[in-house]
């Protein structure tokens, strides 16, 4: 998890996520997820990708899981981010009404980046 800069005065608050500043790598993609019903997304791991998860409105569950261990952090404040490496299986759920998860990420959508299925990912992490 990294606390994320933050400016407030009289007029509320501003964050800011520099690339290569804030977080080690450069933006190259962003996207978010909202409106998600009682619902669990994500659930698969990336090759290469490295991105910062961030919820700027309400609350989600983040679940990263390492082939052997798995921990459970929750995204609640528009000002906490966590950063997610390659070779993590994530899962996304408990998104809270109204939540936004927005998600930097070091390079273009890339299908073939990705590893959906669990037993794959096992094997793709010698286990
Ligand atoms: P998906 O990977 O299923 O979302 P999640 O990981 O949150 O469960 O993506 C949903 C759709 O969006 C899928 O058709 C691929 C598309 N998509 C893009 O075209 N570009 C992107 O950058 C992302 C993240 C998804």
């Amino acid at each position: 998890m990294i606390e994320i800069r933050r400016f407030s005065d009289n007029r509320g608050y501003l964050s800011v996520v520099e690339g290569e500043v804030d977080i080690p790598f450069e933006i190259k993609r962003i996207y978010y997820l909202y409106m998600v019903p009682e619902a669990s997304r994500g659930s698969h791991a990336h090759k290469q990708l490295y991105q910062l998860m961030i919820a700027t409105s309400g609350s989600v569950h983040v679940t990263l899981d390492d082939g052997r261990n798995k921990k459970t952090f929750v995204l609640d404040k528009p000002w906490k981010g966590l950063l997610v490496a390659p070779g993590l299986w994530r899962t996304l759920d408990d998104f809270s009404g109204g939540a936004v998860c927005l998600v930097l990420a070091n390079n273009k959508y890339d299908a073939e980046d990705y590893i959906r299925d669990y037993n794959d990912f096992l094997k793709y992490k010698g286990l």
